[in-house]
């Protein structure tokens, strides 16, 4: 499989809930062995800060003494934006991992559990007005600012919008690049937000390990000065910029780093500043 041959597989027939907290797949697409995204039904209650995170998941196994069953839940962005009917997922697949490891085998129709709790900090209002606002992501850290893509206020308050998106391999990328790639044609977004809104976006997306035609870790490629360069905007400054970040840990970290480096604060829901920072799921 590679990026041009997403499998979708969709039509959702609606069951009866049977789980505690049930939500019901409406459509999986496999991006590639190790990536795919989802739809669920949405709580009609639930209401989140397009950037949060719900607990998700589905029942474990029984307990081998009681027979018992518990959920077993992780955190994940919601994909979508905050006005979609439905909730959209971006997970990757661990063969042994004890949730994706069946997750994975989810299909149109299926249940899944959802906690209606959204949290997170990868939100407008965590972060002070600015004029250029980044989202670094690695791997599934794509998958708040997939959400954030799609949500007018990205666009209301800024000029424009830059998105970096490092992967191991090319095909890593398809989710994001069509995402952003449909965001042209999307006649609701372009009527909602403004025709050409798309156009404050920079997409910057990198691969390491295979053949793409930009190659490097973003962190690197700040550091030798040739993102900046390629993307023909100034390194990142206090006075302007404000940025969000979702990758594995050491990226998260290094980009901390760096950020501090340029005289950027991180932010937080009860003290906006100038940069935010979420874990990517891993699991
Ligand atoms: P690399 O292949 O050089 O490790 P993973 O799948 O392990 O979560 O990694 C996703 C992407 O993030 C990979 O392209 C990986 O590059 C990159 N990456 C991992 N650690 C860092 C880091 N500290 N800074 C920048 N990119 C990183």
């Amino acid at each position: 499989m590679n990026e041009h041959s997403p499998v979708t597989q969709s039509n959702a027939v609606k069951a009866t809930p049977t789980l505690p907290d049930a939500q019901v797949v409406t459509q999986v697409t496999h991006w590639t062995d190790r990536l795919f995204s989802f739809r669920v039904s949405r709580p009609a209650s639930l209401r989140f800060r397009s950037g949060e995170f719900v607990m998700i998941g589905l029942m474990g196994d029984p307990h081998p003494e009681t027979g018992k069953v518990k959920p077993l839940l992780r955190a994940y962005s919601i994909a979508s934006p905050s006005w979609d009917e439905e909730l959209e997922f971006y997970s990757i697949k661990v063969q042994d991992g004890p949730l994706t490891s069946r997750l994975q085998h989810i299909k149109a129709g299926d249940e899944i559990i959802l906690r209606p709790k959204p949290v997170g900090t990868l939100v407008h209002d965590a972060l002070l007005p600015g004029k250029r606002l980044w989202f670094f992501a690695t791997g599934t850290g794509f998958a708040p600012f997939a959400s954030l893509l799609r949500e007018p206020q990205t666009y209301e308050d800024y000029d424009e919008v830059v998105i970096t998106h490092t992967c191991r391999e090319a095909g890593e990328l398809a989710y994001g690049a069509k995402l952003i790639e449909d965001l042209k044609n999307d006649e609701l977004l372009n009527e909602l937000i403004g025709e050409g809104f798309w156009k404050k976006i920079k997409y910057y997306p990198t691969t390491t390990r295979e053949e793409s035609p930009k190659m490097g870790r973003i962190t690197d490629l700040m550091k030798s000065g040739e993102a900046f360069t390629d993307l023909g905007v100034e390194p990142l400054n206090a006075a302007t910029d404000r940025a969000m970040i979702c990758g594995n840990l050491a990226f998260n970290i290094e980009l901390k780093e760096m950020f501090e480096g340029y005289g950027l604060e991180e932010g937080a829901n009860s003290k906006p500043a100038h940069y935010v920072v979420e874990k990517a799921f891993l699991d």
